[in-house]
């Protein structure tokens, strides 16, 4: 079953132990490294990602939008308070999101994108590339999401708070909803708030691109390198799935960004039947 998730033709996830396999990981370690991110272009096959996208439809209405006036620092909300910072300081900033998610708990079990989520193959491949044990995220609501973009959707500059992000890309856009980023503009001893402000104001210098297609699996270092993801043009949504893996073991997410991001049908089953652990 799982062998048909992955495009095994193209990326030997079933057999890790080969010299194919040790080279191919050597190389995504050695990008990661580099640049901070790599991709993994037919991930799984077109014919996997079809279905998979045709189930993945069928729930898109129940994409929550969230907030729309974000942080670069999103996650750290407390960060910069109560500091004396001009207007123009990164911890002041304030970006357009413009966004739809789907919480893991409104996707079905049975469909690929969580076969392919939590198949062996996936936490296998993770933990050879990171070389550490990997586990799904145990959050009920931010574990497996599915990310929908509009005409005019767009993710603003930020950075993330988990060490690395894979995501999916299911649908791409006629245009725009480009990714975007400066890799590794920030370390645990440095913010290089300067450098991170020069980024925020429009300067292009340290900026990449990712041309993602459909069916790309991308692996991302998003802690350290500042992106978004530019307005999408055209009727066709951006669709893009979002694997939360992590080396600890039991990591859930905060029960009140969980209630931002996903709604108040979020705060009503924890007053009913809550899914995080007291
Ligand atoms: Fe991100």
């Amino acid at each position: 079953m799982q062998a048909a998730l992955i495009n095994t033709e193209l990326y030997p996830v079933d057999d890790l132990e080969s010299p194919a396999a040790a080279d191919w990981i050597r190389a995504i370690r050695a990008e990661l490294e580099r640049d901070g991110c790599s991709l993994l272009p037919d991930f799984v096959s077109p014919q996997t990602l079809a279905q998979m996208l045709r189930q993945v439809r069928r729930i898109t209405h129940l994409g929550y939008p969230g907030p729309t006036e974000v942080s670069p620092y999103f996650f750290n909300y407390r960060l910069g308070e109560g500091e004396d910072l001009p207007d123009s300081h990164p911890l002041r900033h304030r970006g357009k999101r413009n966004l739809a998610q789907v919480a893991a708990n409104l996707i079905p079990d049975d469909f690929l994108l969580s076969q392919l989520y939590r198949s062996d193959s996936m936490r296998g491949f993770l933990a050879a590339v990171t070389g550490k044990p990997v586990y799904r995220n145990r959050d009920p609501y931010q574990s497996l999401n599915i990310s929908l973009m509009d005409e005019g959707g767009c993710q603003q500059w930020h950075f993330d708070s988990g060490d690395m992000v894979t995501t999916l890309l299911l649908q791409q856009p006629e245009a725009g909803g480009i990714f975007e980023y400066a890799p590794a503009i920030r370390s645990d001893e440095n913010e290089n708030f300067d450098a991170v402000r020069q980024v925020l104001d429009g300067d292009r210098e340290r900026v990449r691109q990712n041309r993602l297609e459909a069916g790309t699996l991308s692996l991302f270092r998003g802690h350290y390198s500042l992106h978004r993801v530019t307005p999408v043009k055209g009727k066709r949504q951006r669709i893009q799935a979002i694997l939360g893996y992590s080396a600890r073991p039991n990591l859930y997410g905060d029960k009140a960004s969980s209630i931002l991001h996903y709604g108040p049908r979020v705060a009503q089953i924890e007053a009913t039947t809550p899914r995080y652990p007291e």
